[in-house]
Parts: C-alpha cells; sequence; structure tokens
C-alpha cells in the first residue's frame, strides 16, 4: 500500500516495495535513498551491488547476475509502478525496467551463442576441464573455450603461439574466432615434472620466449620426448613486455609471484626478476607488486619500487 506521508527508507524494515511506497511523491532519489534500496534489493532478490549500480543508473556496465532474481525484480517493479503518485517516480521505475531488461536480453542472447555452438561441439573431444575452460580436440586442432574470454588476452595467447611455432619453423596455425582460440593438437605422451619444465623454460629462452606461469600444466610431452609450451595465455619476448596490454603485465606478474617463479632454473631468475621489475616500473602506481603479500614478494625474490 502506498504511504502519502514522506517518509525515510529503513534499509532493515522496509520491502522495495514499502521503500518506494514511501517515496511515491518525490521528484528525485537522493543519493543517500538510492543506496538505501539498493540495499534492500540487495538482500530481498540476491541481486549483487555491481548489477544493482547498472539498474540504478550508477554504472554503464555489469557483471554475473542471477536470470531469476532479476525476472522477479522486473516483475515486482511492474506491479509497484501503477501505484507511484507522480510522473517522475513513474519515469525512474520506468528506467529501472528497462535496464533491467537489458541484462536480460543480453543473457538470452549470450545463451543463443553457447547453443549455436553446441552441435558443432558434440563433434569435438574433451580434452581437459579447467576452472576457466575447457579444451577440445578437434582434427589437428585443439580449441579453448573459456567462461570469461577477453578478446585481448586471446590475440595474444594466438600470437604468441604463432610466434613460438614460427621461432621453430612450424606453420603458425593458430587462431582467434568466434571466441574460441584453435591451436595446433600436440599428442601428450606422460607426465612432467618440475625439473622437465625447467629444462623447457631454459629452451624457450633460448628463442627469446618467457612463461610467467610456467606449470606442469601449462606444457606437453612430445612423442619426441620434447616439453613445449600450449598455454601461451602469460608467454611473452623481451621486446614485448612494455607493449602488453596492462591487464596481461598484470597477470604476468601474478602469476609469476604465485606459481611460476618455482619452475623458472637459478640462471633464469635474474631474467625474469629483471622483467618482473620493469612491469612494476611501467605500471607504476597499478602494478600488482603493491598489494602483494610481502611473504609471497620475497619467496620470489621481487619487489614494488
Ligand atoms: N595444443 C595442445 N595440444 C595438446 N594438449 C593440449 C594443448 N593445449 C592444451 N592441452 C591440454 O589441456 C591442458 C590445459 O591447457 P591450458 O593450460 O591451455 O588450459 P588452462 O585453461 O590454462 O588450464 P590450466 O588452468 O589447468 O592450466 C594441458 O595441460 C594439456 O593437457
Ligand atoms: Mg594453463
Amino acid at each position: 500500500m502506498i504511504c502519502a506521508v514522506k517518509q525515510r527508507i529503513d534499509v532493515q524494515a522496509d520491502t522495495l516495495q514499502s521503500a518506494l511506497g514511501k517515496k511515491a511523491y518525490n521528484y528525485s532519489l537522493s543519493y543517500k535513498s538510492l543506496h538505501k534500496l539498493e540495499k534492500i534489493v540487495n538482500s530481498q532478490y540476491d541481486i549483487r551491488t555491481n548489477a544493482l549500480q547498472f539498474i540504478f543508473g550508477k554504472k554503464n556496465t555489469f557483471k554475473g547476475f542471477d536470470h531469476n532474481n532479476i525476472s522477479r525484480l522486473i516483475k515486482d517493479l511492474q506491479v509497484i509502478k501503477p501505484e507511484m503518485s507522480n510522473p517522475a517516480m513513474d519515469n525512474k521505475i520506468d528506467g529501472w525496467i528497462n535496464k533491467a531488461q537489458v541484462m536480460l536480453d543480453h543473457k538470452v542472447q549470450a545463451q543463443e551463442k553457447i547453443k549455436n555452438l553446441t552441435a558443432e561441439e558434440a563433434n569435438w573431444l574433451v580434452i581437459h576441464k579447467g576452472s576457466n575452460a575447457f579444451i577440445y580436440k578437434h582434427e589437428d586442432f585443439v580449441i579453448k573455450k573459456q567462461k570469461n574470454i577477453n578478446e585481448i588476452s586471446a590475440q595474444h595467447e594466438v600470437a604468441m603461439c604463432n610466434k613460438y611455432n614460427h621461432a621453430h619453423g612450424r606453420e603458425a596455425e593458430a587462431l582467434y574466432k568466434r571466441n574460441l582460440i584453435q591451436m595446433p593438437y600436440i599428442e601428450n605422451k606422460g607426465a612432467l615434472t618440475t625439473h622437465d619444465i625447467q629444462k623447457a623454460v631454459v629452451k624457450m629462452a633460448e628463442k627469446g620466449f618467457f612463461m610467467a606461469d610456467a606449470r606442469p600444466s601449462n606444457f606437453v610431452k612430445t612423442t619426441k620426448g620434447e616439453v613445449v609450451p600450449v598455454d601461451f595465455r602469460l608467454v611473452y619476448t623481451n621486446r614485448d613486455l612494455n607493449n602488453l596490454d596492462a591487464k596481461i603485465q598484470k597477470e604476468i606478474v601474478n602469476a609469476y609471484v604465485n606459481v611460476g617463479y618455482r619452475c623458472i632454473p637459478a640462471a633464469l631468475k635474474g631474467a625474469y626478476r629483471m622483467h618482473i621489475a620493469q612491469i612494476d616500473k611501467h605500471l607504476k602506481q597499478d602494478s600488482p607488486l603493491r598489494y602483494v603479500n610481502t611473504m609471497l614478494t620475497s619467496r620470489a625474490s621481487v619487489k614494488h619500487i
């Protein structure tokens, strides 16, 4: 029931309907009221702040959200809207409904895309299910389908794979298409040790390639017994380092500090440390080293300047 008396929203006691009822005669909403509404919607519909900030117009983008929760919110707003006593509030609620609808449409489109791929994928063999990606084998290729694909990172991964293969006299066949990365398949012949990875890292460095997340799952042992990289996401060359996208630079630093440094042989640690220092200097205030726990930085022998 809409109440005509102007009242304050009570985050603990109000529902979305009663809170909006208190503002039914308002011609605008203060920042404070909007913030309170955000809190109420967050707990009543279990919608994350990030998504709510999109709906309430504070942000232009949104991340993950639950389809059902947003649908519920839309439905309730549609019921509440006719109870508003002035066009200003009516318009406001309309705007929120439209924004929430944009989110739902976006999700439907994304699901359609995945659906289209599924028929094709039925012929692909899943060879790895990672936390962030599915790796399929299809003919002589692997196809990497990442959950949250970033186009710049994907293009970097493809470019590095091609550069690496080119440097080894192989065809540059990796490509990025329709949110998928395609790379030559390498038959995997056996388990890897840290020592294998160290030797592979040395061989890579001989050709000018470095790998920030050097660990067994990012390499395979070929039928000839050679250990080669298969994950080029955080592979870089000395010359590219400063020109890399900041997101990739940050990932390089984080990966090296958290895991990568362990598989780097002593003879190469100096070079890697120099690269991390170079990125740190380049990113200045944005360098991840500013925030990394000192226990980790001292273990990896790097520090923020
Ligand atoms: N080109 C390839 N040829 C053969 N196997 C591959 C290839 N690329 C990836 N794989 C297989 O998939 C696994 C994971 O690959 P990759 O590291 O690229 O994916 P990821 O999503 O980063 O997974 P993780 O987080 O486990 O490293 C590899 O350990 C390997 O077994
Ligand atoms: Mg990997």
